[in-house]
């Protein structure tokens, strides 16, 4: 593979200072795409694109993108977490939107030289990782409305701390009752930039009256919870943990599938089906709404402290981070630092 290296290495940031998606390492991955195949990937100093202002993806939003974490153990191993089924989510998210596919084992092996030069960017205090943006765009100067025949796809990376500015402390989200972030038949199990666009507005809303995200609904009853857009969602309701089933407009989480996962071994009921927001209601008032958190790989597994919907607040747990949910975030937190066993097969080491 073609590496050229920097001349104009950066300074690292303050591992306490990283927030999230901030800082980019030195270099990054450029793979092209033209006359129906990939080329060879390279390695290059990280740096602008240049582009022309008719490149068809600055105008029909024509790509995707994907979220995977590396981590730096005690022993200085550099360890990636289910890194193979960020690329078979990513072929599905190309498939949908008219985008080549790509051979993940090409992609891996290239990803894994980038992360071995940039190791000494990897963050090492609990709860930071390097974060690795995978990105595919189309990249051909035209303005006609058809899939592209040019594409980039690259991977840049970012020493990442909490995606919260407030950390672990609970989350406050307000339930999105006008707005949709997509319907059936859309885009929404698609990781592609569109999606995230669409979401903004709720988002926004949400911010303005103090809330950090916005709950989104299913299009067309706007009655059943689908997702937050930056993170997948579960409610423990009695002894069940719940969240909504994937019926097509909700991106399928690979942390979501890593909760499931986890509570099924360890004993806990877990069911994935329609949630309506009048459940929700009910079981508040009934007592019987004793957690709810987000799952993403920016977002971890993050309380939920606050619900609001149709004016109704509902606090979850006087507040506080509930006890499945710690036991998740443990739980999956310990695996990807190797604090526990792997027992899942999630983790592999870059060589
Ligand atoms: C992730 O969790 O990696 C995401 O892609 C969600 C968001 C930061 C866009």
């Amino acid at each position: 593979m073609n590496v050229t290296l920097t001349t104009n290495p950066k300074q690292k940031p303050d591992s306490s200072k990283l927030g999230f998606g901030k800082y980019f390492t030195d270099h990054m991955l450029v793979m092209d795409y033209e006359n129906g195949a990939w080329k060879e990937p390279e390695i290059v100093p990280y740096a602008p694109f240049e582009m022309y202002p008719a490149t068809n993806v600055l105008h029909y939003a024509q790509g995707i993108f994907e979220g995977a974490k590396a981590y730096r153990t005690k022993e200085g191993k550099i360890t990636v977490f289910r890194i193979d089924d960020n690329f078979i989510r990513m072929n599905n998210s190309a498939t949908r939107m008219c985008m080549p596919t790509f051979d993940a084992k090409v992609v891996k092996a290239a990803l894994f030289e980038l992360l071995k030069l940039e190791k000494d960017w990897i963050p090492t205090e609990p709860g930071t990782a390097l974060y690795i943006r995978p990105t595919m765009i189309a990249n051909e100067e035209v303005l006609g409305v058809h899939a592209s025949h040019k594409y980039r796809f690259f991977i840049i990376l970012s020493p990442v701390g909490s995606y919260y500015a407030h950390g672990l402390q609970p989350t406050k989200i307000l339930v999105e009752e006008h707005y949709v972030r997509t319907a059936i038949g859309g885009t929404g199990e698609a990781k592609c930039m569109g999606n995230y666009a669409a979401s903004l507005m709720g988002g926004e809303l949400a911010n303005k009256k103090g809330y950090d995200q916005a709950l989104w609904l299913d299009a067309k009853e706007h009655k059943y919870v689908e997702e937050v857009g930056s993170m997948n969602i579960f409610f423990v309701i009695g002894d069940e943990v719940v969240t909504p089933q994937l019926v097509g407009s909700i991106l399928p989480g690979i942390t979501r599938n890593s909760c499931i996962q986890v509570l099924k071994k360890y004993g806990y009921k877990i069911s994935e089906r329609r949630i309506s927001m009048d459940e929700i209601v009910a079981a508040y008032d009934k007592g019987e709404l004793k957690e709810c958190f987000g799952s993403g790989t920016a977002a971890v597994i993050s309380p939920v402290g606050l619900i609001t919907y149709q004016g109704k607040d509902m606090v979850v747990n006087d507040g506080k981070m509930g006890e499945i949910t710690s036991f998740l975030y443990d739980k999956i937190t310990g695996i990807q630092s190797e604090r526990y066993p792997d027992e899942f097969g999630w983790v592999t080491e870059v060589k």
